[in-house]
C-alpha cells in the first residue's frame, strides 16, 4: 500500500512509493541513517518556491505601491535561510539582537531589515543603528524617547513605524492573538494611545515616521481580520494627513497567514490572501482620501512551515487502559516539547506518518509523546496510527518548520536537532545537532568576585552594581 501524503501538509517535493518516502530526492530512512534523530528536513525548494509566492503576490496585486515582503525571522532563521531570503528580493524582520546579529552574519543588506521588539534594550537599538537597518518598529513611549535620543547621538534621521492595536479578534488561539486591546504589543488606536505615539514622534528630528504597523496574530485563515485591521489603519493615516496636510507613505499590515497542519486545515495562497487584502486596501484608501501608500507584510509561518519536517525514531510504545474501559496507546519518539512546543504551549495541531516502510495494520487510538519528564511532552494529543509500529520505526511530524527549531530548547538537557536542508538527491546540514559537550562548555568554574552593596546602581533603572560590570 503507497501512503498518501497531502502536498497542503508535506513539502512539495515529497514522494511516496513502496514504502520508501523522499523529500528532495532524498529518502527519509538514508537520512536518519546518516543524520540520526530527531532531525528537521528542510526542503530547499519548497522554501524557496513559497518565498517567491508572497514576493510575486505582493508585486502583481500592489504594482507600484508594494512594498517589502519581510519574511519574519523569529519563524526559523540561520545565516543560510538569511541568504535565500535575500536572494528571493524579500525583506527580514528580527525582533531581538540575536535575530540582527544572524543577518549580519549573513551580510542581509540593511536597507531591507526591519526592527521588531515590544522592549528593544539600548544595545539591541544601538546594534540596529549601527548596522543602519532600514525601519525600526516602535513600541512604547519609553522606546519612542529610546531610539530617538539614540539616533540624535548618532545623528542618524532613523526611519520608524508604529506598531499599533487595531483591537481585531483574530479567530486563533490567544497566545498568538496579538491585535485585540489587552495585549503587551502596540499602542491602541481606539484609547487615543495610538494617536498620543503619532505626536510624542512627531516631537523628535532624529526620528521620520514612515507610517503604521500592525500584526493581528498567527495562523489567521480568514481574511476579513485583516481588512478590518487594514481599514483601522488606513483611518490613521487620513486623520494625520488631515492633520498635519501630509500623507504617510508607508503600512506594514504584519504576518500570520496560517497554513495546513491537518487535513482539515484550509489556508489561503499567497495569491488568493495578497489579492483578497489588495482589494480590500484599495477600497479603503478610496474611502477615506488617501493615495494608496506602500504595502509590505510580514509572514513567517507561510513561508517556512510547510517546507520542513521532523524525522523521529519511536523508542517505546504502551498500552495504558483510560477510566471509561477504553485504552489508549502511547507511542513514545526521541524528541518531544524540546524540540516542538507548540503542542503545549498553543494545543497546536499536528498530523504524523510512518515513513519507513509502508503499513497495512489495522489504525489504532494513540497518542503521539516526547522523552521529556513532563506529562504535557505531547507532540500529537490524538492521532490515528498503524497498530503494527514498534520501537526502530521512523515517523515524520510535516509542517514544522516554523517556530520548531526556533523555540527549541534543552529541557533535560537534550541537545537540539541539526537542520539538514535537502534539495536535488543530496542533503546537507545547515545547522548542526548539538552535542552534551556544547552544554557542558556553558558551565564555568571560577572565582568568586565580591559584590559590593555599596555601590550604586550603575547604567540606567535601580539594580545592584557589580565592579567594572554594567
Ligand atoms: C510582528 C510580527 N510579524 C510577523 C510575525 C510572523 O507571524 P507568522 O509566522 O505567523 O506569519 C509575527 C509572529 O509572531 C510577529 O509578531
Amino acid at each position: 500500500m503507497t501512503q498518501q501524503f497531502n502536498p497542503k501538509i508535506w513539502p512539495q517535493t515529497t514522494t511516496s512509493e513502496n514504502g520508501v518516502i523522499k523529500i528532495g530526492g532524498c529518502s527519509l530512512s538514508a537520512l536518519a541513517q546518516q543524520f540520526g534523530t530527531p532531525a528537521f528536513i528542510l526542503d530547499e525548494t519548497d522554501f524557496k518556491a513559497r518565498a517567491q509566492s508572497w514576493f510575486n503576490a505582493l508585486q502583481i496585486h500592489f504594482g507600484e505601491n508594494a512594498g517589502v515582503v519581510y519574511y519574519a525571522a523569529k519563524a526559523f532563521i540561520s545565516k543560510e535561510i538569511a541568504k535565500w531570503v535575500e536572494q528571493a528580493g524579500l525583506g527580514l524582520d528580527v525582533c531581538t539582537g540575536g535575530e540582527l546579529a544572524v543577518a549580519q552574519a549573513a551580510g542581509f543588506p540593511a536597507a531591507r531589515i526591519e526592527m521588531h521588539g515590544n522592549n528593544k534594550s539600548e544595545s539591541e537599538i544601538v546594534a540596529a543603528i549601527d548596522y543602519r537597518v532600514e525601519t525600526i518598529v516602535l513600541d512604547s513611549l519609553q522606546e519612542i524617547e529610546r531610539v530617538a535620543r539614540i539616533a540624535h547621538q548618532k545623528a542618524v534621521v532613523q526611519k520608524v513605524l508604529l506598531r499599533l492595536t487595531p483591537g481585531v479578534e483574530a479567530h486563533t488561539h490567544e497566545a498568538i492573538s496579538t491585535a485585540h486591546e489587552d495585549v503587551k504589543f502596540g499602542f491602541s488606536i481606539a484609547s487615543g494611545a495610538a494617536w498620543d505615539a503619532v505626536l510624542a514622534v512627531k516631537k523628535h528630528e532624529s526620528l521620520s515616521l514612515q507610517g503604521f504597523h500592525a500584526h493581528i496574530g498567527s495562523q489567521i485563515f480568514a481574511s476579513d481580520a485583516y481588512a478590518t485591521s487594514a481599514e483601522r489603519l488606513i483611518e490613521m493615516l487620513a486623520k494625520y494627513q488631515a492633520q498635519f496636510g501630509e500623507a504617510l507613505p508607508e503600512l506594514d499590515l504584519g504576518g500570520g497567514y496560517g497554513i495546513a497542519y491537518v487535513d482539515s486545515d484550509d489556508p489561503l495562497s499567497a495569491e488568493d490572501a495578497i489579492a483578497q487584502l489588495s482589494i480590500a486596501v484599495k477600497d479603503a484608501c478610496k474611502r477615506h482620501g488617501v493615495k494608496i501608500p506602500k504595502i509590505s507584510i510580514e509572514p513567517g509561518r507561510a513561508i517556512v512551515g510547510p517546507a520542513m519536517v521532523t524525522l523521529y525514531e519511536v523508542g517505546t510504545t504502551k498500552d495504558v487502559k483510560l477510566e471509561d474501559g477504553s485504552s489508549r496507546w502511547y507511542v513514545s519518539v526521541d524528541g518531544g516539547m524540546s524540540d516542538n512546543l507548540r503542542t503545549a504551549l498553543y494545543d497546536a495541531q499536528y498530523s504524523v506518518s510512518l515513513v519507513n516502510r509502508d503499513s497495512a495494520a489495522p489504525l489504532r487510538a494513540s497518542r503521539l509523546v516526547g522523552k521529556h519528564c513532563e506529562t504535557g511532552d505531547i507532540v500529537i494529543k490524538d492521532v490515528n496510527l498503524p497498530s503494527d509500529i514498534v520501537p526502530g520505526d521512523l515517523l515524520a511530524t510535516p509542517a514544522t518548520g516554523a517556530y520548531g527549531r526556533s523555540m527549541a530548547s534543552n529541557y533535560n538537557h537534550m541537545t537540539r536537532p541539526p537542520v539538514v536542508v535537502v534539495s536535488n538527491k543530496t542533503a546537507r546540514t545547515i545547522i548542526r545537532r548539538e552535542t552534551s559537550a556544547d552544554l557542558l562548555a556553558l558551565e564555568v568554574e571560577e572565582a568568586p568576585i565580591g559584590i559590593s552593596a555599596e555601590i550604586p546602581a550603575i547604567g540606567r533603572g535601580i539594580g545592584i552594581g557589580i565592579e567594572g560590570v554594567e
